[in-house]
């Protein structure tokens, strides 16, 4: 059956690869990105998925964009919701920190997840899923090599957010995932990351597919394992 997807930062990397999986599947893909009308991957789709793709600007920290997005989707029932838009931030080492730097990432990578989906809740069908991308690098347990304070921080404390979501919305039926996409070749993941978007993304999928509200706010790697906190 058909399905209503919705996914942040969808113009390049993992997000990219979700909307060309999901759309070759034979649903419908909101993709949200910040500048679709330069979004050259998203419009190639587009012409051949017609009406099932429709690109939606969002910064995912502009709070305009964000009241916009609910009235665009009004009236859909939403069936997924994929928070995929993330950053790492500069690579600032111990002593190189900075508080300006830091709340950027934090306002992208874990505050505004959350608003996300305190917008579009309301439009979430009663079994719906919601994907918060995180990092094992988020991992407390795995961090064995210190540093990257921000992003690691940032990621961490979305797994914080990702698990009271998961308690909050289990009344309404509705499960959350917080899933580590594995280390990709993206411009984030960069060339020498060990999968393709093709192999996470797929792996990614069926985490989802697999998702119940019974199992929902896990910390899951792309391959169906869990990552200890
Ligand atoms: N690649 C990896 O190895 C890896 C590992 C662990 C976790 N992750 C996570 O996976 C997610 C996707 O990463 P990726 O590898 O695909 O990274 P990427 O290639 O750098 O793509 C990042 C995406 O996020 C979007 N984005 C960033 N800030 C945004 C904002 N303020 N509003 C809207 N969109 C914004 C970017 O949009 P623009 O094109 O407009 O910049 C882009 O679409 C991130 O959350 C990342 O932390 C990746």
């Amino acid at each position: 059956m058909s399905k209503t997807i919705v996914i942040t930062g969808a113009n390049r990397g993992l997000g990219l690869e979700f909307c060309k999986q999901y759309l070759a599947d034979g649903h419908k893909v909101y993709a949200c990105c910040r500048s679709p009308e330069s979004a050259g991957e998203l419009l190639k789709l587009k012409q051949e998925a017609e009406d099932r793709l429709e690109t939606v600007p969002l910064d995912v920290i502009n709070t305009a964009q964000l009241t916009n997005l609910k009235y665009t989707l009004q009236g859909q029932r939403i069936d997924l919701l994929i928070n995929n838009a993330g950053m790492y931030g500069e690579r600032l080492s111990f002593g190189e920190v900075t508080e300006q730097e830091w709340m950027k990432v934090l306002r992208v990578n874990t505050v505004a997840p959350l608003l996300v989906v305190q917008e579009l809740v309301d439009l979430m069908a009663d079994d719906g899923k919601v994907l918060l991308m995180t990092s094992k690098m988020g991992s407390i347990e795995d961090n064995t090599s210190g540093g990257s304070y921000i992003y690691r921080s940032s990621k961490a404390a979305l797994n914080a957010v990702g698990k009271s979501l998961a308690h909050d919305l289990s009344g309404r039926g509705i499960s959350v995932a917080i899933c580590h996409p594995g280390w990709v070749q993206t411009d984030m993941g960069g060339p020498n990351a060990l999968i393709t978007t093709e192999t996470s993304i797929h792996g990614l999928r069926e985490v989802m597919e697999q998702l119940t509200v019974d199992t929902s706010g896990q910390f899951f790697s792309y391959d169906g394992s869990t990552i200890s906190w």
